[in-house]
């Protein structure tokens, strides 16, 4: 998800004509879909919740019920689980297939994102637009190249992954295997549902294991498309499992469950909290947690100003400012600071806000209510302490959850806004003197996901990107995110890395094999 890619990834010069013409088809921000799959997954197979209850799910533009799917529980996970655990046996299909034939899969699972791609009457980022509210050509563009890019990266990984042999002493041999970790219990947010879902699901397929997933609430639908992908595409039953529900009661459930060796989070630092501590009270499954941020983008004087300006504009703004690695503490240096705010005051003004089926709309709405009032309140909070409204500040719209793109100037660090992962499109541009105070400045936060700074002089570049204490420092680019290198955070952004090499790591056990060498005279 490159700024540019945001615009126009290369390999798509120009909106393929098939597209348009049926972006033309939606203009509405609710187009008539026919919604095919709203019952869990479990074991390859459609079911009911055992509680017999449904969750609603909306669509943000609007603040209209989408339809309602089936809520798990408790005893669904329980259900899931056993499919999960039986998928994972000793002997099964999944255990016994060959690791390339394991890629094969997942390639063609790739395949079957990319056939449907552009088929939007019933397609998968039609729905992604629908009930998350993303601009369509965003979800074309980034969540489902990030899809497609994440599944073809780990189908080559499958048959790739070995162990060592170590020269130990003594009379043995000895050699490593890395072996997958069992049962995979997945939670994910509503801000990349889709993309989440691909992070959550292919390295841990990948390395072997089988997966229960819970999406968000808010966005259950495209997980549940993918679930007909997953069975069409030849994966054996129970190998993957899909859940809609609550966190509270669906994602609790998964986090103590006895018979879950591992659990990946992504989401807000509380939840990550409780979920390691759930943990650890119960079986101690393995933990990787990808949560918030409050990441510092730092703006040197001698940068490319208008590259700067958009950079930090798009850091901040894409995706509705819903983004774990949103560069909200944008920090300028003295000498261009005033130029800074009032350019990116403009760019803020002329972002396009309103209907996601737009292909003009730059800005969708907030996911929900909830979050849409957090974000105002964290606007007034500013205010109150002083900072200077530049623009925007308020909702938009009489339907829907629309927030007017938001530019804040005169922050100071001990500002609520300044502390509070905001989530929401409010940029806040902070003055600096010297390179040793803000290295200081930024690093005086809890979270440590991402860091970006814009200079000329690679010196000063390499200077800072060490000092950062974040798992992702961006030279003169932002969102540079790339599915073959790591990505994670230092301190409360989380525990681990997912993507690339590294992120492979988080789905194996290490099992040491020594077998002791009889010596033979000859
Ligand atoms: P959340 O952390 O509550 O939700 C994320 C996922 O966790 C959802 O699937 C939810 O059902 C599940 N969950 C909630 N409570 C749980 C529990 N007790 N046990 C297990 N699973 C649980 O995030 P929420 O409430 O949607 O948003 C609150 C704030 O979190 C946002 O304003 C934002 O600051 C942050 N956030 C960060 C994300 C990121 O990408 N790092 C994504 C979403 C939210
Ligand atoms: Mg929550």
């Amino acid at each position: 998800m490159t700024s540019s890619e945001i615009e126009r990834p290369s390999e798509l010069k120009a909106d393929p004509p098939a597209l348009i013409a049926s972006l033309q088809l939606l203009p509405s921000p609710t187009p008539n879909l026919e919604i095919k799959h709203t019952k869990l997954f479990i074991n390859n197979e459609w079911h009911h919740s055992a509680s017999g209850k449904t969750l609603s799910t909306y669509n943000p533009s609007t603040g209209e019920k989408i339809c309602d799917v089936q809520e798990a529980d408790k005893a669904d996970v329980d259900k899931a689980v056993q499919a999960a655990r039986q998928a994972f046996c000793p002997g099964s299909v999944w255990r016994r297939m060959d690791a390339s034939e394991r890629g094969r899969l997942i390639d063609r699972l790739a395949d079957l994102v990319e056939r449907d791609r552009p088929q939007l009457a019933v397609s998968v980022q039609t729905l992604e637009s629908l009930d998350g509210g993303k601009p369509f050509l965003q979800a074309y563009y980034v969540d489902l190249q990030g899809v497609i890019k994440t599944l073809r990266y780990f189908a080559g990984w499958t048959d790739k992954i070995h162990g060592k042999t170590i020269p130990v002493d003594g009379d043995y041999f000895t050699f490593t295997r890395h072996e997958p970790i069992g049962v995979c219990g997945q939670i994910i947010p509503w801000n990349f549902p889709l993309l989440m879902f691909a992070w959550k699901i292919v390295p841990a397929l990948c390395c072997g294991n089988t997966v229960v997933i819970k999406p968000a609430e808010q966005t259950p639908l495209t997980a549940l498309y993918m679930g007909s992908l997953i069975k069409e595409a030849g994966f054996p039953p129970g190998v993957v499992n899909i859940l809609p529900g609550f966190g509270v009661t669906a994602g609790a459930a998964i986090a103590s469950h006895m018979d879950i060796d591992k659990v990946a989070f992504t989401g807000s630092t509380e939840v990550g909290k409780l979920i390691q501590e759930a943990a650890g009270k119960s079986n101690l499954k393995r933990v990787t947690l990808e949560l918030g941020g409050k990441s510092p983008n730092i703006i040197f004087a001698d940068a490319d100003l208008d590259y700067a300006v958009e950079q930090a504009h798009q850091g901040v703004f894409f995706n509705q400012g819903q983004c774990c690695t949103a560069g909200s503490r944008i920090y300028v240096e003295e000498p261009i600071y005033e130029e800074f705010v009032q350019k990116s005051t403009e760019r803020a003004q002329r972002r396009t806000v309103g209907n996601p089926f737009d292909p003009a709309t730059e800005q969708g709405p907030q996911i929900d209510k909830l979050q849409c009032d957090k974000v105002l309140e964290l606007v007034l909070s500013g205010i109150a302490e002083g900072a200077k409204l530049e623009c925007g500040g308020k909702s938009l719209g009489k339907k829907g959850f629309f927030i007017e793109p938001t530019v804040f100037s005169n922050v100071t660090d001990d500002m609520q806004i300044a502390k509070e992962e905001i989530f929401g499109p409010v940029q806040l541009i902070i003055k600096f003197k010297t390179m040793e105070e803000v290295v200081k400045r930024a690093n005086n936060s809890q979270f440590g996901l991402v860091a970006a700074v814009f200079t000329k002089d690679i010196d000063k570049a390499l200077t800072v990107s060490s000092a950062m204490q974040a798992g992702t420092v961006w030279i003169n680019c932002y969102n540079a995110l790339n599915v073959q290198s790591p990505f994670g955070g230092f301190k409360m952004s989380g525990n681990g890395r997912e993507m690339g090499e590294y992120g492979l790591k988080e789905y194996t056990e290490i099992k040491t094999v020594t077998v002791k060498i009889q010596q033979k005279n000859s």
